[in-house]
């Protein structure tokens, strides 16, 4: 039987940060509110491409990994907020590192657009069709945010990271993986004038907007990340107390609180980064699994549980068992270009849209 052990695993989180303090210097909010209802105290704001992100992640995912980008076979990358659509994102991270022997594949789930792309990697390598996989997960959400929507801006932030999953005879890696969509909530969280159902001749297309039910996905995504993670759980024949680290999607603290509870997890195996970087989608759980073994918080053979959901609504948990190494062969030096800028500098000149076209 064929495995896909992760054998590395790299971040990229852009250096501009955007406290919740900056938020109030132009929306009527403040940290305490952000604070109560989040957990959320900073984010970061991406200065450059989505795609320079996705590819210091890879770079650093495959230096933990001591593989070499040509011996990729296959590239999946989750996000909704992609370079470009043709080509796709994935091929220009591709070139970019060099993985002339890959195939290169965008996964458009939101933020479970990562869970999504570990698990067809996973079993790509399964049934012996892909042997070594590069699974990135990230996000440039500020790039389509409105800055007028004081509910949805502050809950947000950028982020990329990444792992390489190999094919390996041990029984590690996703053991299970439990994935769906709530069809009837396509319309809890959606990002208007993105895409080809909306007019190019109206002329607000250039201005995104976002219609948003927090309440509703707050329960929702509790009950189905509660639902997988039962599944996983049932499908492995492992007990909660088994778990040694849940490594959740990070939308919002109170959600992670709430979701902990019902499995009965101690708050003490839950991995939390919400408060330094918001809600970065699809980026979320590869840059909290990464923090998490920087931190030393995954021990050899540990079980990792991942639950998550988004846009759609789209949910999932999985449930990795880890291999015996938790530190990386090689590490790269690869990064960002600088960034001379303060978070609320690089958003200043879309702030002045938003506002401008609010004041019309
Ligand atoms: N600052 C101050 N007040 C605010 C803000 C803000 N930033 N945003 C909203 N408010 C106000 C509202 O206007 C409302 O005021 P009112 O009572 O006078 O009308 C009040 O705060 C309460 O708003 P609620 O919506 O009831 O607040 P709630 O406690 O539900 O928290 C939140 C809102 C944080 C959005 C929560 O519902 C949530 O986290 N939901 C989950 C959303 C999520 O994480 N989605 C992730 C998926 S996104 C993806 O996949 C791309």
């Amino acid at each position: 039987m064929q495995y896909a052990q992760i054998t590395g695993w790299g971040k990229c989180v852009p250096p501009a940060v955007l406290s919740n303090a900056d938020l109030m210097t132009f929306m009527d909010t403040s940290d305490e509110w952000i604070s109560s209802r989040t957990g959320i105290q900073e984010r970061r704001v991406c200065h450059c491409n989505f795609s320079d992100m996705a590819i210091v992640a890879a770079q650093r995912a495959l230096a933990a990994a001591n593989l070499a980008a040509s011996e990729i076979d296959l590239i999946l990358l989750g996000s909704l907020t992609m370079d470009s659509l043709c080509p796709n994102t994935a091929s220009i991270v591709q070139n970019a590192i060099g993985a002339h022997n890959a195939a290169s594949i965008d996964i458009n789930s939101a933020c479970t657009g990562f869970l999504y792309g570990l698990h067809i990697g996973t079993n790509l390598i399964k049934t012996g069709a892909h042997s070594k996989v590069l699974v990135i997960g990230g996000e440039f959400i500020s790039h389509y945010m409105d800055w007028a929507r004081r509910d949805v801006a502050v809950l947000f932030g950028d982020a990329c990271g990444a792992v390489v999953i190999e094919a390996s005879p041990e029984p590690t890696g996703l053991l299970a993986c439990k994935i769906g969509c709530e069809m009837d909530t396509t319309s809890a969280i959606q990002i208007t004038n993105l895409g080809s159902a909306y007019s190019r001749l109206d002329k607000d297309f250039v201005f995104n907007g976002w219609n948003f039910e927090g309440q509703e996905v707050f329960k929702r995504a509790i009950k189905a990340m509660a639902f997988a993670c039962g599944e996983v759980l049932a499908q492995t024949g492992l007990h909660i107390d088994d778990v040694n680290i849940m490594v959740p999607h990070q939308a919002n603290r109170r959600i992670l609180d709430a979701l902990a509870k019902r499995l009965g997890i101690p708050e003490h195996k839950v991995m939390v980064n919400v408060h330094k970087y918001g809600n970065t989608s699809a980026g979320t759980i590869p840059v909290a699994l990464t923090e998490a073994l920087e931190e030393e918080r995954i021990k050899p053979g540990d079980y990792v549980l991942m639950a998550t959901f988004g846009a759609g609504l789209t949910w999932g948990a999985g449930l990795v068992k880890w291999g015996e190494r938790v530190t990386p062969l090689a590490t790269s030096d690869a990064d960002l270009p600088p960034c001379e800028q303060t978070g609320l500098e690089i958003l200043a000149p879309h702030i002045a849209r938003y506002k401008a076209r609010q004041e019309e």
